[in-house]
This record gives structure tokens, sequence and C-alpha cells, in this order.
């Protein structure tokens, strides 16, 4: 049986409709076997109070095989119920009932990964969205939530473990060599986030005290020849659990969490309750092989899966549009974890890039589509860009409207009021308003239109009066589904640098408040600000830590962007003034009919050599800092696109840095090729990652000295992050060594 026989269906927000049948549990036993397993489900159900007794029942199904069918205990006949591979609807059924039945399943056939599949030999499922009617018969819709008792049989030689969610609570012998174990989740859950594995797996163990006091038992699973490799995917855990009581006042609540690492799986991993699935890469990892950024990102999933304990299961979605409810939340969570673990800074560097390199590319072309999209075909294409990073800064600019605390404690009001519900990006939105007391009803546009808007700021110094004029307008372009947009409800951050760059307190004409950062409202399609007792020559540091998703038009001159690259209080502007003024010499050179001229102004590579001996700030930040926009990013301005003159004018600038900066380059090379033990402490991963970016500059040049320090990095470097940096140094340079590196990067 192949999935082709479905046909195409839209599916519209607008015709959502409650369930008729809601379910109390769920009993089910496996018989696991590679070819046939067979499951046998005994499901309660009791009909919506809404609805009426006429509603036939109505169970999803996919590539089922339907053995047995009983309800309250009695074989239905033939004409009672009609029954597909996708589909299984009885006509007739009492208010409460139970329904008993038996399916056949084929693992090992099963190559979508999607349901219960073989993965290297070991039984594993995935349920989102839609897998668990390839299990059995089944109301499969989020908004359906039911508490799960699950039996597991195999051959103990097989499969010697075996997992579901929730609480172990009974396990023992059979005959022939088979042997059982019976799990309970007493949490109700929608059945995309049932799971079970089995196989032959080791587990390493840990355990968390949580601050109530509780003794939670944390386990991964992996293939036993990767035993060694989880003590990074464990710490991540702990410091996850800690993060969630100290900012939301989550404390974890089934008395066991368990990991499981895979090689084959479709996505990051998955947070079933109690047993989440990661693709091995998000788990394993020792310094030897991984650099500082695979680990960061273990970190990162780990914390994201673990967040959606409370975001996504214990209050979970009503329906798939509201995917982002979820996701966008657990994003911005997992998010705010990495930020206040590592470099905030750099973090939050990162995560605009990737908003800015993929998403906003995504929401101008033929896919663009809103947070929480109105229809959609295939949900399986929609776990987008869009959905969960745009929807993390959805959330994000609501942090930055009501303030942090504010923010937390909505979060909360939310978790209580909706705690066991399946509810919508509505219902979240309204829990911050009842909570704030704000008004969000404009705010919620971004949820329902797409693209990105484009603010276009303008700015006049008023001399007489003292006063420093910003007029704002937004525009959004038309998108596919929808040609007119409102104006959005724009959160701008934003500062005022006096001449040597030090912030000054914003007075706007009719408002309170004199803070150095302050939100600007923008809600109407062109609004002007005027600030007070602004003395002249002061420069805008607009959008400040990206507060939010829009593209800015605003060519502020070079003189500013330098004093913002050198001085903006602003971590995040700081870098996008460097990413700007870089940007404007490197596309001005482009643009140009020669190549004899320097690429990068006086003024640059003044700033630039500034910023390279500016001990105060973070190692990671500097990096970014200093480091000139990528090739891609410039191709992407340009309308003809020659990549090799590209390619060419960039190094070209890196050169001309790399001379004027040669001795501080070497400065901080050495300042930060220190001997400690290896950690993934920030302050060192900033000084390794500073550290590989002076030598890459240096290199440029093929000093002898240069390369002897590449080489014995290469050689005596007790991590990949650092073995890996020299190495590409090499490989990207004509030395004649590069070979034999290559050779030996290979072999080990
Ligand atoms: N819900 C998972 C996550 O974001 C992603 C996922 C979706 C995994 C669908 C598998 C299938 O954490
Ligand atoms: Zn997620």
């Amino acid at each position: 049986m192949s999935t082709s026989h479905k046909r195409p269906v839209t599916h519209l927000l607008q015709e959502y409709t409650p369930p008729s049948y809601l379910v109390e549990t769920v009993d089910l036993c496996f018989r696991l076997s590679p070819t046939a397993t067979s499951v046998t489900s005994s499901v309660r159900y009791q009909r919506h109070p809404d609805c009426t007794a006429l509603a036939p029942l109505h169970l999803d199904g996919e590539e089922l095989e339907l053995l047995s069918l009983k309800l309250d205990g009695v074989a239905l006949q033939k004409g009672d119920y009609r029954v597909s591979p996708s589909s299984l609807v009885i006509a007739k059924v009492p208010e409460t009932f139970v329904l008993e039945m038996e399916t056949r399943i084929n693992p090992q056939g099963n190559t979508a990964l999607e349901g219960l599949y073989l993965s290297s030999g070991n039984f594993c499922t995935q349920c989102e969205a839609e897998g668990f009617r390839k299990i059995t018969y089944y109301p499969d819709r989020p908004d359906v939530m039911a508490r799960f008792r699950v039996r597991i049989e195999a051959a103990r030689d097989l499969c010697p473990v075996l997992l579901s969610n929730g609480n172990l609570v009974e396990q023992g012998s059979l005959d022939a060599g088979w042997h059982f174990a019976q799990w309970e989740d007493p949490f109700r859950k929608p059945a995309y986030l049932f799971a079970l594995v089995a196989g032959d797996l080791t587990c390493v163990e840990d355990h968390f005290t949580t601050r109530s006091g509780r003794e939670i038992l944390l386990q991964i699973y992996v293939e036993h020849r990767n035993r060694e490799l989880c003590d990074h995917a464990m710490l991540s855990l702990k410091k996850a659990m800690k993060w969630d009581e100290e900012v939301y006042g989550l404390e974890y609540d089934l008395d066991r969490y368990m990991i499981v690492a895979v090689d084959d799986f479709n996505m990051g991993a998955m947070e079933n309750k109690g047993l989440n699935v990661f693709n091995s890469k998000y788990v394993l990892a020792r310094p030897e092989t991984a650099t500082d950024n695979d680990f960061l990102g273990i970190e990162a999933v780990i914390g994201h899966e673990y967040f959606h304990n409370y975001t996504g299961n214990r209050v979970t979605c009503r329906d798939w549009f509201q995917l982002s409810l979820k996701e966008g939340l657990t994003v911005f969570r997992d998010q705010e974890f990495s930020a206040d673990l590592n470099s905030a800074a750099v973090k939050r560097i990162d995560d605009v890039r990737i908003l800015r390199q993929t998403q906003f590319p995504e929401d101008a072309g033929p896919m663009a589509h809103p947070v929480r999209p109105a229809s959609y075909v295939e949900i399986n294409n929609f776990y987008t860009v869009t959905i969960y990073n745009k929807g993390a800064e959805l959330i994000r600019m609501q942090q930055t409207l009501l303030g942090k605390e504010p923010f937390n404690r909505g979060v909360r009001h939310y978790l209580k009021k909706h705690d066991g519900q399946a509810v919508t990006t509505d219902d979240f939105v309204a829990a911050l308003e009842e909570s704030s007391g704000r008004d969000l009803e404009q705010f919620k546009r971004w949820y329902s239109q797409a693209g990105t808007p484009r603010v276009a700021l303008t700015t006049h110094y008023d001399q007489k009066n003292q006063e420093y004029h910003l007029l704002c307008r937004q525009t959004c372009p038309p998108t596919p589904d929808q040609t007119e947009k409102q104006p959005f409800f724009i959160p701008l951050a934003v500062g005022l640098l006096d001449r040597d760059g030090r912030d000054l307190p914003i007075i706007i004409k009719g408002q309170q408040g004199r803070q150095t950062t302050r939100i600007l409202e923008l809600n109407q399609a062109e609004q002007e600000f005027v600030f007070e007792q602004i003395p002249e020559g002061a420069a805008l540091s607009p959008l400040r830590g990206f507060s939010a998703p829009v593209i800015l038009d605003y060519p502020q001159p070079d003189e500013e962007l330098a004093l913002r690259m050198a001085h903006d209080s602003d971590p995040f502007n700081r870098w996008e003034a460097a990413q700007q003024l870089a940007r404007r010499e490197l596309l001005a050179a482009l643009e140009r009919e020669s190549d004899d001229q320097p690429v990068l102004s006086e003024l640059f590579v003044a700033s630039w050599c500034r910023a390279l001996v500016d001990s105060e700030a973070d190692g990671n930040l500097l990096t970014q800092l200093l480091t000139l926009p990528s090739e891609v990013y410039l191709g992407e301005q340009m309308t003809a696109i020659d990549p090799g003159r590209i390619h060419r004018l960039r190094q070209a600038a890196r050169c001309q840095l790399a001379q004027a900066g040669r001795e501080q380059l070497l400065l901080r090379y050495h300042a930060g090729s220190g001997n400690e033990l290896y950690s993934l402490d920030p302050q060192q991963v900033g000084m390794r990652s500073l550290k590989n970016f002076c030598l890459s500059l240096l290199m440029l040049q093929e000093k002898t000295s240069s390369i002897e320090l590449c080489l014995r990095q290469y050689e005596f470097a007790g991590n990949m992050t650092d073995r890996l940096a020299a190495l590409s140094c090499l490989v990207s340079s004509s030395l004649p060594q590069r070979e034999t590196v290559l050779e030996d990067f290979y072999q080990r």
C-alpha cells in the first residue's frame, strides 16, 4: 500500500470544528516483530457535550490492517462500520463506550519514518504531526487529549530495552524468551506525543533534584558504542531543568526523563512526553570530534525539547494551524536559555542571521505564509522558519512591549490557565493581555499577515528647539495570499549617541520617561516622534537588539556608523553598524570599474583597528564585529553577481585589515592561546573564536612565522574547534603542506 492514493485536501482554519468524541483513556499493547507487529488498543470514548447523538465516530488511519473490532465487548458486524486503510467510521455509537481493536503493521517496511519504524534494528516511533494513525485507528488530532497506558512485549534478546511515555509500573518475563514492560503516563496528551522505543540500547544515568526536592531519574539511551559521548547532553539537560525552574518557575512533572538517540530521524528531535527522541547528532559529542558550535547546538536542542514539556505538552495546540503556539514560544525559550548561558550578544546576532538569511527570503517568495496560516494541504511542509523563528520573534516582541517581568508573569498565567488544554495563539495573546492589562489586538496582525514589513526612517534636527525629529513609515509588500496589508504594531527600540558615543537620555515629546533606550510603538503607516533636549550631532541607534523582524531603510552617514561601531552600548547594534559600513564599502568597491583602489576606507580601517584593541568587549562579540559580511550576503545585495570578483575583493579587504592590524592580531592571537583545560565557559569560547579569527587573517599573508603558528596549532590542538580552524586556514592557503595536513586530518 502506498500513500499516493491520498487526494490532496486543503484544510482551512475557518472550518475548525471540535471533535465529536473525546477520549478518556487509551490502553495499548504492542507485540513487536519487525515485519508484523500487532497493536491492540482499548480506548474509552465520550461524546463531546456539544455534539448530537447522531454524530458518527470518525477515526483516522493510514496503511493499517484491521484484524478485529469490538464495541463494549461485542464484536462489530460488517454493516456496523466502514473501514478503509485510511479511515474507520462507525455510524452509531452510544454516549460513552469502549472500543477495542487489533491492527497489524510493518515497521521494517516503514521508510517514511512516521509511525512505528526500525532505526538500526531498534523500534522507534515518530507521531508528530499525524503519525499515530499509522499505528492504530484513532482521532489523530491534537485537541483530543487522553491518558495513555502502554504495554510492550518483545523478544528479550532482540529488545532488552522497552520504553514508552511516563512512569514504568511493571515489567517481567513471558514465555519463549519474551518479556514485557508496562508504562503509564498520568498526564493527558494528544496522540502526536505518544512514543515507543525498543531495542538493544545502553543507558547513561544521572539525577536531578527539583527545587521542591523531588528526585528525577535522567536517562540517555544510545547504541553501546556511543556510551562515552553523552556527558555534554546530560549536563545540558540538567542546565535546562534548572533554568526553567529559575526563570519560569516550572518544575519537571514526571519521575523520569528519558532521551533516546537514533541515527534515522527526519528532524532535530522530538518532545514526546517523558521520552524525547533525538537525531544522534544532537546528543553525541566529545571535544576531539565536536566544535564549540556543535556543543552549543546540542545544548540548544536539548533545552528546546525539554522546554516543550510545558510549552507544547502540558499546554498543546488546538489544531496544526496553531503550530507556532508551541514552536515559536519554545524556540524563544531555547534562545533565551542559550543567551543566558553563553554570549547573549552573539546568540542574538546568530538568530537574526538565520532570520535574514532564511526567513526573510521565505516571506518574500512563493512559499510566504503567516505565522498562523489560514490553510494548508500537507502539514509536514509547514515546519518552516516562519513558524519556528519568526514565531519566536513574535514572542520576543511581546516581551519587549510588556517588559521582561510582566511578560514572564503572563507566560506563567497562560500555562496555569490552560494547563491540560489544547489552545490557540489567540488564547496565548489573550493570557498576556489579561495578566498585563495591555491591549494586543493590533499586534495579532503579526500572526495573520505574512511578509516582512519595511520601516523607512527619516531624521531631522531642529537646532533652534534642540529637537531631534524621527519620521517612521511602514509598508509591507504583498504576498501570494494577501495583497493588502494593515499596519503592524512594531516595537522599535531606539537609542541616541552623543558625539563621543555616549548614550543620551531620550525624552519623547508627550511621553514620560528619559531612559537611554526607548521602545517606540509604531502602529500607523506613518508616525513622527520628537526627542527633546538633544544636543547637535547626535547619532541614532535604531532597532536596538533587532526589536522587530523588519527591514530597516535608513541611510545613515558613514561617520555615524563608525561612531556606533566603536561605541553603541547595544552590542547587537554595534555589530550591525560595523556590518553596514563594511557592506557599503564592499558594495561600492564592487561597483567600481577598476580594482586598483583600496577596498576599505581609512575611516573603516581605523575603526576596525580600534575595535581590535577593545579589551572590554567579549571575544565572541568582537569576532563577529571584526568579520566582514559573507560573500553570499554580498551577492544577495547585487543584481549582477560575479562570485569570482566578490571573493577577490573581499579577500583584498581582509588583506588590508590584516596588514593594518598585524601587530595587534599577533598579540590577540597569543593572548588567546593559553593551554587551559578545554571548557565551554563563554569566556573560553570567546577567546578561542577571537584567536582563530586572528589566525585566519594572519595566515592571509603567508609569512613563515604565521605558518608555523598555524601548523603548531593544528598539531597540538586539544579540541576540534582549534584543530579545524587551523586546518581551514591551511586548506585555503596555497601552501605545500595543505595535502599532508588534509591527509592527517582524514586519518584522525
Ligand atoms: N516538534 C519537534 C521540535 O521542534 C520537531 C518535529 C516535528 C520532529 C515533526 C519530528 C516531526 O522539537
Ligand atoms: Zn519544537
